[in-house]
């Protein structure tokens, strides 16, 4: 199989995917602790700095990533600049790159990243720079997404988008983290490192995969067409966005997690029909293909009840896994080897001209 399936292609001290005995765990806490016990503020500290802070380290980061969320003025200057047809997902990328022109890296540019993604995306979308006191990256980012309103967010939707902001944090050697690391290996600079990283999340296969399952769950108008529409797809051989993985064979064990998360939130926001036929789309992939949903799949539905346009979804992952990619980046670092593989010849033989 190419695609470098099951290939090991280095060590991380950073995540566990796939091993039967650990799970899913993030500098040894299990994903299920972590969104049970921390925040996203707590885990991104824990992947950056290898520890779960303390409450007064906690409050401490909490208050520097806040303090962060300031745009240089040119780069204000640029976003006003972009149009508002632009893919979020460029708008973010290009972000990253002109705060690499007008900030060279720093130790504080690490700090900085995590901090200033939400800020850049906002700030694009309003047309206005988005400064506020909102603690967490979860509720700045609904109260800036939310016209700037004042009214606090509901309690559901802060912690529904915070355990999907811990969920989506950190992977292993998923293809944007692993491109990260290759930028890395080069001694390159963080702003390529995550430039490249964003550029690769894009895609459909990856990151843009809960855009895409938002737009196939839409689809259906009623719970009664889904499972012939589904089998049509597939007799079609065309894939159903957020199902499958490359690691996970047995399922992902984030899922159950987002999934009871969208079952709450669409009982609240009165969507039990979206629900419905998505879980209807979960059983016809079981029963047809045995392929089981991966996190982008109710994840989609837990940023649609919040209210997030969709195409913010693979955005807000970007927001979640900036922390992930920058702790490969310094794990890259730390232990540098430029990552050079090699290929299978498959062309023509020596020819003369
Ligand atoms: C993420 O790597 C990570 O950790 C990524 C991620 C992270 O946190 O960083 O978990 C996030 O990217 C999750 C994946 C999001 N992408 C999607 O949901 C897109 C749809 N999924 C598929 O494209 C696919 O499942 C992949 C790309 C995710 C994995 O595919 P593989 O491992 O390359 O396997 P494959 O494409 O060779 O599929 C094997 C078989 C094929 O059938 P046959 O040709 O053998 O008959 O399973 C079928 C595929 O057609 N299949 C699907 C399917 N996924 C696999 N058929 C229909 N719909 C699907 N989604």
């Amino acid at each position: 199989m190419t695609g470098l399936a099951g290939i090991i292609a280095g060590d991380t001290a950073i995540s566990t995917v796939g091993k039967e005995s650990a799970g899913l765990t993030y500098r040894g806490y299990n994903i299920t602790y972590l969104v049970d016990h921390a925040n996203f503020e707590s885990v991104a500290y824990l992947l950056l700095y290898n520890k779960l802070p303390a409450p007064e380290e906690l409050n401490l980061y909490q208050k520097k990533l806040m303090s962060l969320r300031r745009l240089p003025e040119k780069l204000l200057i640029l976003l006003k600049a972009i149009p508002q047809t632009a893919n979020p997902m460029d708008v973010l990328r290009t972000g990253v790159s002109m705060l690499g022109i007008l900030e060279p890296e720093t130790p504080e540019s690490i700090d900085k990243l995590v901090a200033i993604l939400p800020v850049i995306l906002l700030t694009w979308y309003q047309g206005q720079e988005v400064t506020n006191a909102q603690i967490t990256t979860a509720d700045y980012f609904l109260y800036g997404l939310n016209e700037l309103r004042v009214k606090p967010s509901d309690p559901l939707f802060s912690k529904a988008l915070d355990a999907s902001l811990i969920l989506y944090a950190e992977h292993e050697f998923n293809a944007s983290t692993f491109a990260a690391r290759i930028t890395a290996s080069t001694l390159s600079d963080v702003y390529s490192c995550i430039t490249t990283a964003i550029g690769t999340l894009r895609g459909p296969l990856h990151g843009g995969a809960n855009e895409e399952a938002m737009k196939l769950i839409q689809q259906f108008d009623e719970p009664d067409q889904v499972e012939a529409g589904i089998k049509r797809m597939l007799s079609e051989k065309k894939l159903i966005m957020g199902f499958g993985h490359r690691v996970y064979i047995n399922g992902d064990p984030r899922s159950p997690i987002v999934k009871d998360l969208a079952r709450q939130l669409s009982e609240k926001v009165g969507k039990q029909k979206l629900f419905a036929i998505a879980e209807i789309i979960e059983n016809t992939m079981w029963t047809e293909k045995k392929i089981y949903p991966n996190l982008d799949f109710y994840s989609a539905l837990v940023y649609h009840c919040i209210g997030i346009p969709t195409s913010f979804f693979t955005p807000l992952f970007v927001v979640s896994r900036i922390t992930g990619w920058l702790a490969h980046v310094i794990e890259q670092r730390s232990n540098n080897k430029l990552i050079r593989p090699l290929a299978n010849y498959i062309g023509p033989e020596p020819r003369q001209i």
